[in-house]
């Protein structure tokens, strides 16, 4: 594991990735052109906000399996190009929020009580003068946050307690999270704006956020408005905001995002009125720590293949539901992993069926395990969690999936429809006790089989004699046979044999055993 870190980190993390046997290079403050020179011979990046992972960096980028971003916005990061390259990229979304929330409020009231003019006066020109500079109280008045995910709700939970009234603007939120939260709901952005006398945003920088305040939101504004923006430049249009500035609709802001970043170019620091900072809402020891030590975690964890909660490229997995999950990706990408191995047609469309406790589970993460299994054997490593469901998609498989949350027999079952132009191929699996995979049905024959590395899976005749003369052969070839079970189709008179061996089956014995008498189809199979 060979990890670039291009920017600053908590030195816990770095250690954390040492720990965990990594060979990290901490290079902060390097040029993009070093970058570029020296980011081929590296399995993943850990940035934060001020990196570019874009095509650029991709096409250089040989080895890269792993973007990790030390922070929640990943406005930096070109998702499109890491999914096509089957490239995931983890964030630690949860672990600055706090401090970012902080920051927010110690801008709002910094801003709104003019602290570092205050400031200045006494300590820069030793002068005891309050004049000209009388602030607001927070007290009675009403702030309209927009945006009400994790740090906006912080926000309004702490704001509540200076006796403010919070209205908020997020489309995507409930209404019954809004009641929990004691914030009152604008279904309008413009009835925001006309409300509220302190504005603080905390969306992500999307399409549709970027820019949402402009000129015709200042509009609509109270004259005297306090703006704070802790959460990405750019939401806010800068030109629009310092037209209201200028024009007094905007009495003071709050900035921690200014235009231009890394470089101090934005037109808001010449304003005396802008209390500004550099990116500096996570730039606390916790937040830095707790940052630090997630990311080298989860960029761990995703190089060595293992699911991570935090990847954005990915299904969402809730705190808990991957300990549930894990199992059934196993199960599915086992099951996955056995279609190429025993036929040879193109797949046309993959039908997968949960029942019982599988349906319950996220099984669109489930989905994306058996379709890796899936083309695995054909694509090697070129297939991940993360590009899965695009190569499916850039091969013309179609998926389905649907959910049954009864099943007989089974407490949860897994059954897998694989058609090609002329056949149909089924497999079914399921798990005991905690985490013990069984497969129980291939094309219509049943089983109970604990999959194994090293497998042979045969069809046959069902007529006394096969058995024993693959036995024999076996034995000549020198395999030891672990396990053996038989499914029969007593109407076809076939028969289908799945045995556990020790070691591989050369191509030699295999061509001995397809040649046996009644032997219909015989396939080694690697798991
Ligand atoms: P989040 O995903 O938890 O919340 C974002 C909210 O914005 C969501 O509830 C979403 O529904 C809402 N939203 C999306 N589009 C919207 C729209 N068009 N109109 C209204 N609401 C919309 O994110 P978060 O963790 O709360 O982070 C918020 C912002 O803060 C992000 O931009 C993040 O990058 C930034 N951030 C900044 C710092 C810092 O150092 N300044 C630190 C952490 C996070
Ligand atoms: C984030 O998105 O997490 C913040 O911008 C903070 C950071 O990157 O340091």
């Amino acid at each position: 594991m060979k990890i670039l870190v291009s920017e600053q980190i908590a030195v816990k993390g770095i250690e954390k990735l040492t720990q965990e046997g990594a060979t990290v290079d901490v290079k902060p403050g390097m040029g993009r052109q070093e970058l570029l020179d020296i980011i081929g011979a590296y399995d993943a990046l850990i940035v934060r906000s001020n990196t570019k992972v874009n095509e650029e960096l991709y096409q250089k980028a040989s080895l890269l399996k792993v973007v990790g971003r030390a922070g929640n916005g990943v406005d930096n990061i070109d998702m499109e190009g890491a999914t096509k390259r089957g490239i995931i990229v983890v964030n630690t979304p949860e672990s600055n929020v706090v401090s970012a929330c902080e920051l927010t409020i110690g801008l709002l009231i910094a801003s709104c009580r003019n602290i570092p003019r205050l400031y200045n006066r006494l300590q820069g020109s030793r002068e005891w003068n309050r004049s000209g500079l009388k602030g607001m109280e927070l007290q009675g008045k009403t702030v309209g946050i927009v945006g009400l995910g994790r740090i906006g709700s912080l926000v309004a939970t702490r704001l509540k307690s200076f006796g403010m009234h919070i209205i908020a603007y997020d489309p995507y939120i409930s209404d019954s999270r809004f009641k929990n939260l004691g914030v009152d709901k604008k279904e309008k952005l413009e009835d925001l704006m006309r409300e509220c006398d302190i504005l603080t945003i905390h969306t992500p920088k999307t399409e549709e956020t970027y820019g949402m305040i402009g000129k015709e939101q200042f509009k609509a504004a109270k004259k005297g408005l306090r703006v704070v923006n802790c959460a990405r430049a750019g939401l806010i249009n800068e030109e629009a905001l310092v037209e209201a500035l200028k024009k007094k609709i905007v009495a003071s802001v709050g900035l921690d995002v200014p235009e231009g970043e890394p470089e101090a170019t934005s037109p808001l620091l010449d304003f005396d009125n802008v209390v500004v900072t550099p990116h500096a809402g996570a730039d606390t020891v916790e937040a830095q720590n707790n940052v630090g030590i997630t990311i080298a975690k989860e960029v761990v964890a995703a190089l060595r293949g293992e699911m991570v909660p935090n990847a954005v490229n990915l299904p969402t997995l809730h705190h808990g539901e991957l300990e549930n999950v894990k199992t059934h990706l196993n199960l599915g990408e086992t099951l996955g992993k056995l279609y190429y191995q025993l036929e040879k047609d193109a797949v046309e469309k993959v039908e997968i069926l949960y029942r019982g406790e599988a349906a319950e589970l996220e099984t669109s993460v489930i989905s994306l395990a058996i379709l890796k299994g899936l083309f695995e054997p054909v694509l090697k490593e070129q297939v991940n969690y993360v590009n899965a469901s695009f190569i499916a998609e850039s091969r013309g498989v179609v998926v389905t999936e649907s959910k049954e949350s009864v099943v007989d027999n089974y407490l949860t079952l897994i059954t897998i429809k694989v058609i090609s132009k002329n056949k149909e191929f089924t497999i079914s699996g399921t798990i005991f006790g905690k985490s013990e995979i069984r497969i129980v049905e291939i094309n219509g024959y049943e089983f109970d089989v604990s999959p194994a590395p090293y497998m042979l899976i045969a069809e046959n005749t069902d007529k006394p004699g096969v058995i024993g003369q693959l036995g024999t052969l076996f034995g000549v070839g020198k395999v030891n046979i672990a396990t053996m079970q038989v499914g029969r189709k007593i109407s076809d008179k076939r028969a289908m044999m799945v045995l556990t061996v020790d070691s591989e089956i050369s191509k030699e014995t295999l061509e001995f055993l397809s040649g046996v008498e009644g032997i219909i189809k015989v396939r080694f199979v690697k798991l």
